[in-house]
């Protein structure tokens, strides 16, 4: 039997893919981590699966799309996207994200960018009052590798409380590398009064590619509850 936080993601997934996937699309952006294992799937299981095109946001949504049968296609190829699904690791009533957790960002945001509408799917978890409330690990920053000295300076001068390189653990010694061979800074800013300009006041630093800020992105996000419910917010 799978946990609440599992059976959690499925159910917010799928709603998500049940009210919002456009009868004529063309292009499908799908989205990274966890939650979106469930869209994937729940896309695999329509029936007119051949008239779409699936643009993955790295390389695991790129194996969840080959993996459900989608059709692969690369951003490049199609900048102009009908609707994206994604995951957030935290959600505020504004629906303000932090994304990154799973060291994707960069592509989420090309991808959630290029899309005239941007889905979250979610659990419980992530629902939030302000950003930096539950999500403490800090907000993720890619940069690129021999500016990580540099940035975190400026992140301190910008009031970061705690600026981290992101390391593989047990699974790399040294520095997690991204899809685009860059480096993470994860920094705590504690909680965000402001995220848009947080975004940009990170995002003018030499060397940062993009921040896990997602603002005025998403137009709804589901979210499975504990009690089976699926709540929704919207702008
Ligand atoms: C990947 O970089 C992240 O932005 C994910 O989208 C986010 O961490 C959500 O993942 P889960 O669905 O696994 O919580």
């Amino acid at each position: 039997m799978s946990s609440p936080v599992e059976s959690a993601k499925k159910l917010a997934a799928y709603r998500a893919v049940d009210e919002n996937f456009p009868e004529n699309a063309k292009v499908i952006g799908i989205g990274s981590g966890s939650t979106v294992i469930y869209v994937a799937e729940r896309i695999g299981q329509l029936k007119n699966k051949d008239s779409f095109t699936c643009i993955p946001t790295g390389f695991q949504s790129k194996q969840l799309i080959i993996d459900n049968g989608l059709k692969l296609g690369a951003i490049e190829q199609f900048p102009d996207i009908d609707i994206a699904f994604d995951g957030a690791d935290e959600v505020d009533p504004q629906l303000n994200l932090i994304k990154g957790g799973g060291a994707c960002l960069f592509q989420e945001k090309l991808v959630a960018a290029a899309a005239k509408k941007f889905i979250v799917v979610a659990d419980y978890r992530k629902e939030s009052k302000k950003l930096g409330e539950s999500w403490r690990q800090g907000v993720p920053i890619e940069i690129v590798p021999n500016s990580y000295a540099k940035v975190t300076q400026a992140l301190y001068a910008l009031g970061a409380k705690k600026v981290d390189l992101r390391q593989g653990g047990k699974a790399k010694a040294g520095p997690v590398i991204t899809d685009n061979n860059n480096f993470l800074l994860d920094a705590d800013f504690g909680e965000i009064e402001d995220p848009e300009k947080l975004h940009v006041q990170i995002k003018l630093l030499v060397g940062v590619v993009d921040t896990g800020l997602f603002t005025q992105m998403a137009s709804k996000a589901y979210f499975g509850e504990e009690s089976g419910e699926v709540t929704l917010w919207k702008v």
